[in-house]
């Protein structure tokens, strides 16, 4: 079916606005507590990522599947902690689990029995020889470049134009570049740089990035082994490595290529340059062992966080041990929380007896449902959207086909989204409150939560379809 799409953006806007209307009359304890929280906390929240607009929709608990917001309502989570809580809300096992170490101390700053096994779980898992534990996905990859600039003793380091690895300075050019400051992919693979590499700056994404930094980080694009190959031709020696998402997870799901990671492989190989997989969201939730084993490519380090904790703060990365090596001789690699003792007992047993090789079983009929539903859904009434389907993550991208780049992200009509979130919330499903975002599906999940899902995109995709 075709869309006349003029009419469709205009309905998506009428229901937007009729939708937020709808939540700001059904949400006012959470006004409440965000015009209490504006007092102490920037925004009224503990972090940029969880703003929203008017104003988040606070919440009091979660178990299973389900969620509560401070207004007492109660909806299907698809939000999942960002990412986290793949193991759901309160399971027996993580509370257990918890219960127990707190019974024993919360906190040492010495590392205990559950943190070397969490430790041997985290390699035999994801393949790696080594690993040290941090507290959130950013210090994961704020480690890991320092440890590959250690080990190769060069400076400047290659991510993925659009991507997201934290917030940390070294990361935070290209997150959300606007269309209008692309241009570096044409400077990669065509206008030579200078001496001091300035054909590769491109301004950070934050305000209070030293400018002495802006050289240090080069931008390549996603599913584009030709324009790193390009730049290592001309400046391999300076690179010590390329940080990036296998699978790409912040700009919905952009899968990789056939052959386009193990090109990578190879080149970082032939060059000595670290190869760096960010599995903070494809680790444990994309397969059992997250990407590396779903696409089949091993880094040379990786980092995970989110997931791997069965709901509690932590995060780790580690690889070859010729190159952790380096940790012991001379980079900088501490923090007082790391091996928490109620991090590493929750995330030992989300790793040993709730994430098993059933719940990637599970996530994967749970998932299709999801997908397929939105698929027919998104077919039926002619909606320029597609469905992505990914074990425990999942997406629904308001753009005709897959993408195989942050540029190929910027062509949306921003207006489908905006209708979407405020209308999932009003009927029962919590999501993320960006487009960028994705489901992230949990052990405690249903048929009747994928259902409640599938249901409410589909009377979406009607209503913008028209009469
Ligand atoms: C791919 C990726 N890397 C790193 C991070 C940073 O993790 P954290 O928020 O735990 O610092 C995120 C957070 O969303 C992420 O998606």
């Amino acid at each position: 079916m075709e869309m006349d799409v003029d009419a469709v953006l205009a309905r998506a806007r009428e229901i937007q606005k009729r939708e937020m209307e709808r939540l700001v009359e059904r949400t006012s304890a959470s006004a409440a507590l965000h015009r209490r929280a504006l007092r102490s906390l920037p925004d009224g929240v503990a972090s940029n990522f969880q703003a929203g607009d008017p104003y988040p929709v606070y919440l009091a608990r979660g178990s299973g599947s389900h969620v509560w917001d401070v207004d007492g309502t109660e909806y299907a989570d698809f939000h999942g902690g960002f990412g986290v809580n793949i193991v759901g809300h309160a399971h027996p096992a993580i509370v257990e689990a918890i219960s127990r170490a707190a019974r024993s101390g919360t906190h040492f700053a010495v590392s205990t029995e559950a943190t070397v096994a969490l430790a041997e779980q985290i390699c035999e898992r994801f393949g790696l020889a080594q690993v040290r534990l941090v507290n959130s996905g950013t210090e994961a990859t704020m480690d890991a470049v320092r440890v590959a600039r250690a080990a190769t003793g060069r400076d400047r380091i290659v991510k993925i134009e659009g991507s997201y690895h934290g917030h940390h300075d070294a990361v935070l050019f290209s997150v959300v570049p606007e269309a209008a400051t692309l241009g570096l992919r044409e400077r990669v693979s065509g206008e030579a740089a200078d001496a001091s590499g300035a054909a590769y700056t491109t301004p950070p994404t934050s305000r209070g990035i030293p400018r002495s930094m802006w050289n240090d980080t080069i931008v390549v694009p996603f599913n584009d082994s030709e324009a790193f190959e390009g730049l290592l031709a001309e400046r391999a020696d300076e690179i010590a490595c390329l940080i990036l998402e296998p699978v790409m997870m912040n700009i919905g799901i952009v899968l990789p290529e056939e052959g386009y990671l193990a090109r990578l492989r190879d080149a970082c190989t032939r060059h000595g340059v670290v190869l760096i997989f960010d599995e903070v969201k494809s680790g444990a939730t994309v397969a059992h062992g997250g990407a590396i084993e779903r696409f089949g490519v091993q880094p040379d380090l990786a980092c995970f966080a989110k997931a791997i904790g069965g709901g509690t703060t932590i995060g780790a990365f580690g690889g070859r041990a010729d190159v952790m090596d380096v940790v012991s001789h001379g980079a900088a690699q501490q923090g007082t929380f790391n091996g928490n003792p109620l991090s590493c007992a929750a995330g030992l047993a989300a790793l040993t007896s709730v994430l098993t090789p059933d719940a990637y079983t599970r996530f994967a009929e749970l998932g299709t449902q999801l997908a397929s539903g939105c698929r027919d859904a998104i077919a039926a009434n002619g909606v320029p959207a597609h469905a992505v389907d990914l074990a425990a993550k999942g997406c629904v991208s308001y753009r005709p086909s897959t993408l195989r780049n942050y540029r190929d992200f910027l062509e949306a009509h921003a207006e489908l989204f905006e209708a979407t979130f405020p209308w999932m919330l009003n009927r029962g499903i919590f999501m993320t409150p960006g487009d960028e975002e994705q489901w992230t599906l949990s052990v405690q999940h249903t048929e009747e939560d994928g259902a409640r899902y599938v249901d409410a995109f589909g009377e979406f995709c009607a209503e913008l379809a028209g009469p």
